[in-house]
């Protein structure tokens, strides 16, 4: 069966690591129904704290409303983003926080989660430095935020290095091997 499957793109370098990480998780799942979100372009407004989708259930700002319906619908949803002083890059970052919609709704609701379908998340990451630690942190930030978005962090790739002697291809091979294994599951 089809399976729907969201890439979150954190990079504005096209040809970035991380970027071309992407690029062949979506060829991978071309035979499905693939939806690419680049955040610097789409460069989400950021979270307010203005509390209106606690009575509302609905964010003020509407930017990101068409996100917000594939990614409920999503079966895969992929994180990328280099690091950027230890996390995750701004518009990518403000992405999280536009979740927020989703954590008042889990609370005001007796936290039940406000997706229900069950869905897998993977997290790309690429560091100019050995990016060990900005790792573990940004698995623990998107860790957070998967418990309250019915999201399970499957796996974590990091394509250390970048500055000096990029480990691309050793990323490239775990990725395509979880990611093929992900593919043939139903
Ligand atoms: C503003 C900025 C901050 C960065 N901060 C870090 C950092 O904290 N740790 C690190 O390992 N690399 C850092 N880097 C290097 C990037 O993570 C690295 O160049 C990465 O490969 C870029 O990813 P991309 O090729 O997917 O665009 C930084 C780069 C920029 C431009």
């Amino acid at each position: 069966m089809s399976k729907n499957v969201l890439i979150i793109k954190g990079s504005a370098r096209r040809d970035g690591y991380s970027n071309r990480l992407c690029d062949e998780i979506s060829n991978i799942f071309k035979e499905d129904n693939v939806t690419v979100f680049d955040a610097y372009k789409e460069s989400p407004k950021p979270c307010t704290g203005c509390n209106s989708c606690e009575k509302s259930g609905k964010c003020v700002s509407r930017d990101l409303d068409s996100f917000f319906e594939v990614f409920e619908a999503a079966d895969i949803v992929v994180f990328s983003s280099p690091v950027y002083n230890g996390t995750f890059t701004s518009p990518v970052k403000t992405l999280l926080d536009r979740f927020q919609v989703y954590y008042t709704g889990f609370y005001a609701n007796g936290r039940v989660q406000q997706i229900k379908k069950r869905r897998r998340a993977y997290l790309v990451v690429s560091a100019g430095r050995d990016g060990e630690k900005a790792l573990q942190y940004m698995q623990w930030q998107l860790s957070c935020a998967c418990s309250i978005l019915n999201l399970e962090l499957v796996q974590s790739f990091l394509c250390p290095f970048t500055d000096t002697e990029p480990r691309y291809d050793q990323a490239l091979s775990e990725v395509t091997r979880s990611l093929h294994n992900e593919k043939t599951q139903e």
